[in-house]
């Protein structure tokens, strides 16, 4: 869950169709409604008008470093292979436009031994602590479930008690990184996830 996931090339394989079966009307604990849905390359002008607006703080833990995305990873983290990787964007509507809210995605790795996958989610602030990062981390890990992954995994701050606390509530075991304590292990074995609250549609 780290850069990465922005930095890998493009892949040559012919590219799966749009995963349209993964878009949903939904909504939070408050009321908000929100439709989430898999990002398309044509969202590139919403993913930078959500990037830029992120606080120092929030791109950091994202990143793991100060640094700000190119952009041709923006390009890249919209233009995707859904055979390979998935983003689900949750989208809000306000004065008759669309405003992303947060964005979890998934990249495989799979390997000989098992099929699995690397996660990053970022929740835009104002919009964070109101159970949109578990709206979405939930369905991600749900569709990388339906699509064969056995495990999915990603590292984060061992100081992101809110990536930590949300990642044990849907069944990740968290780790301290052997050698540096700094970073935090998360891994999600495929499984059951715990049961839902009753959301607003
Ligand atoms: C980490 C992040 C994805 C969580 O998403 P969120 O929308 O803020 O979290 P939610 O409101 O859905 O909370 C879900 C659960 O996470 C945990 N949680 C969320 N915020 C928390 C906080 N500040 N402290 C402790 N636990 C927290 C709780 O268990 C919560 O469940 P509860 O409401 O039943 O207690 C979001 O805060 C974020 O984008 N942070 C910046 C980027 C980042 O850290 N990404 C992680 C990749 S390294």
């Amino acid at each position: 869950m780290t850069t990465e996931i922005a930095l890998r090339p493009f892949a040559a394989a012919p590219r799966a169709p749009y995963p349209a079966h993964l878009v949903e009307q939904t909504g939070l604990a408050d009321g908000t409604p929100v439709t989430i849905r898999p990002i398309r390359a044509g969202d590139l002008p919403l993913e930078r008008a959500f990037v830029v607006r992120l606080s120092p703080h929030t791109r950091y833990q994202r990143l793991l470093s100060g640094r700000k995305l190119l952009p041709g990873e923006l390009r890249r983290l919209t233009d995707i292979d859904y055979a390979r990787e998935l983003a689900l964007i949750a989208l809000a509507r306000h004065q008759g436009r669309d405003h992303m809210l947060g964005v979890a995605r998934y990249v495989r790795e799979d390997s000989a031994e098992q099929a699995s996958c690397d996660f990053a989610i970022v929740i835009a602030d104002r919009w964070q602590g109101r159970g949109l990062g578990e709206v979405l981390l939930r369905r991600l890990l749900r569709a990388a479930r339906a699509d064969g992954i056995g495990v999915v995994g990603g590292i984060t701050l061992s100081t992101n008690a809110a990536m930590i606390a949300l990642a044990r509530k849907l069944g990740f075991r968290a780790v301290r990184e052997p050698g540096n304590a700094s970073v935090t292990e998360l891994r999600w074995q495929a499984g059951d996830l715990p049961p839902e609250r009753i959301l607003h549609s």
